[in-house]
Formats: C-alpha cells, structure tokens, sequence
C-alpha cells in the first residue's frame, strides 16, 4: 500500500530562508504541508530584515498553506555557515553593524543551540551559496574567491552534516541544492560556482556513505533549474537562463519553485526510505539535452 506522506512530530532545521522567493522557502511550505515542524536558519547580515518583514505580515500571502493555515517558524537562528566556530570569526566581522548584535551564529553554535531548544531534528536543509567573485569568470576568479565560494556552498554542507548529524534521529534526510553548471560549462555562473556545485555533489556521495553508516541519515541533493530568488538575481542573467530553458528543456514550463518542494518532500519522507547519495534533477529535463534547439545555426 503507498505510505502516506506524514510528517507530524518531526523537525526540520532549514539554513538559508531570507525571503519567501528562494528554494529554502518552497521547501519549508512543502514540509510544513506535511506536518512538519520547521526551524530556520538565517544568514546573519539578514537576519534583522528577515524576522521585521515576518513580524510587518510581509510574507503572510505566501505563507498560506492548503488548509488555510499559515505556516509557522518555530525559531529563526542566525547563521552564518562561512564559518564552524566563534573563534574563526575575524575581528571586522564581529563587529560589523550587521553581527555585533548577534552572539553565537557560527555552524556548530546554531547545532548546539537546536540541540538545547529542541533536543533533536529529523531533516536538514542545506539551502544555501555565496560566491562573492561569480561574475567573473573562472579565468579572472581570484583564488580567495574561489576559496570563498568553496567555503560557504559546499563545505559549509559538509560542517552542517558534521554538526547536526549526532542530533539527527536515525532514519533522517539531508538535501542540498545544487545546479547544473558542475557538470557542464555554464557561461556567466563564474567565481568558483561551479566548481563549489561539482564538490557539493561530491560530498553529496561520500557524506551518504559516511553519515548513512554513522547515524543512520540520508543525504541527498536536488540540482535545481533557473529560479530567479535573491541569489540567481546576483548573478546577473537569471531571466535569460529561464526563458534558454523554457526555450531548450524537454518540458516547456515555467520552473516552480514548488516543484522542489515537492521533490525535497519526498526526499525526507519515507517515500525515498532506501534513497541515498543521489543527485536528483527537478530542472524540467534541462540536463539532458546536448543541444540547444534554438540556436541560431539551426534555423534555415
Ligand atoms: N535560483 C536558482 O536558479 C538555483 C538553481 C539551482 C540551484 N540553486 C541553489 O539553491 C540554493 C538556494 O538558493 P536560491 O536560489 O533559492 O536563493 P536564496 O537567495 O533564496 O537563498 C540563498 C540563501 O543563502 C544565504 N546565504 C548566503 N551566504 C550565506 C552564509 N555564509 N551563511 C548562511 N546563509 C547564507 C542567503 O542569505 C540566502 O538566504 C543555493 O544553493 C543555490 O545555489 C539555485
């Protein structure tokens, strides 16, 4: 008989929601459509911005869930996944504006506060990518920028696992995001991107086989097709990659980020029980195709 989805009674620590426009947010309205209980992770510099539009009903539209309920955030942490432990903060960062108000908001800080509050979590959300110098391509990317993209899109992953998985009941799911360019040349996604995505899948592979065997989790990653959220918007050419996609995928739609909702809900449920270590595309097909069906040398 097909199990039902049914999340009641678990947690999710989702990093990486600063607005209600990226996946982190679609993935916390698909959990939280299933009972889920959710906690937030927010990058530290927004975090003040964040929780005053949420208190300000800025997000009361698309926080309606499909009973007619609003979706509820059991606590916002600060989080700043760039770095492990208070110690590795630098001093200018510390007292920056934007985090001196802030204590604890390194990985292993926010872990050990989920932890008092909440003891465990069933499901961790790696929602999240920052790479300063991505405009430029990789020829022109400095090597402290590509260290940097490196160090707040995959290994703040493999921190996040290393932090929250002794809190992690057995049977529970991690899912981050990924994209396309770590396999393919994507001109313009420069700065390391890529190549944060390709180690970000890697990790991906070998974190299944070291947290599966450790404390029993999950870890998969959904490679994402064009959303223009906050971060693609940075980039600079978000709507030309929606319309080459609608254009060029195998399915001519619009990509939702609901879609990856949808495919993160049954990566944490037990749906995808025996699923482990997988890439999953929710990209409309786009990864298939070897050729651009709309290129001009095509047309006669
Ligand atoms: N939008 C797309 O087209 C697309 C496609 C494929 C994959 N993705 C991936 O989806 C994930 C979510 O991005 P999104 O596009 O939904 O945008 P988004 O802007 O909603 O999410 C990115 C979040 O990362 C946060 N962040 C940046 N640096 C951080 C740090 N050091 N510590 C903690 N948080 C930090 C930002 O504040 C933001 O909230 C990313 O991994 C992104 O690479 C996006």
């Amino acid at each position: 008989m097909l199990k039902q989805i049914d999340l009641r009674g678990k947690k999710a620590f989702i990093a990486g929601i600063g607005d209600d426009q990226g996946y982190g947010w679609a993935i916390a309205k698909a959990l939280a459509e299933a009972g889920c209980q959710i906690l937030v992770g927010t990058w530290t510099p927004i975090m003040r911005i964040f929780t005053q539009s949420w208190e300000m009903g800025k997000f009361d539209e698309s926080r309606l869930l499909s009973d007619g309920s609003m979706m509820q955030i059991l606590k916002v942490y600060p989080l700043d996944a760039a770095f492990d432990k208070m110690e590795d903060v630098p001093q200018e960062i510390k007292e920056n504006k934007r985090y001196i108000e802030a204590n604890h908001y390194t990985i292993s800080d926010v872990a050990h506060q989920v932890a008092k509050d909440y003891g465990h979590i069933d499901i961790l959300i790696h929602a999240l990518a920052n790479g300063p110098e991505v405009k430029k391509p990789l020829l022109e990317t400095s090597r402290a920028g590509y260290l940097a993209a490196v160090s707040a899109s995959s290994y703040s992953m493999v921190s996040l696992v290393q932090h929250f998985g002794p809190i992690m009941r057995k049977g529970g799911a991690v899912i981050s995001l990924t994209y396309l360019a770590s396999e393919k040349a994507i001109p313009g996604y420069g700065g390391g991107m890529s190549s944060a995505k390709a180690a970000l899948e890697s990790d991906t592979r070998t974190l299944a086989w070291e947290a599966g065997r450790k404390w029993g989790i999950r870890i998969n990653t959904i490679s994402a097709g064009p959303l223009k959220s906050r971060a693609a918007k940075a980039i600079g050419f978000i709507e030309k990659m929606i319309n080459y996609s609608k254009v060029n995928a195998p399915l001519s739609q619009d990509m939702e980020a609901e879609a990856v909702g949808y495919a993160a809900l049954y990566l944490t449920s037990n749906l995808s029980a025996s699923v482990t270590g997988v890439t999953l595309y929710v990209d409309n097909g786009l990864h298939v195709m070897g050729m651009s069906v709309d290129s001009p040398t095509l047309q006669d």
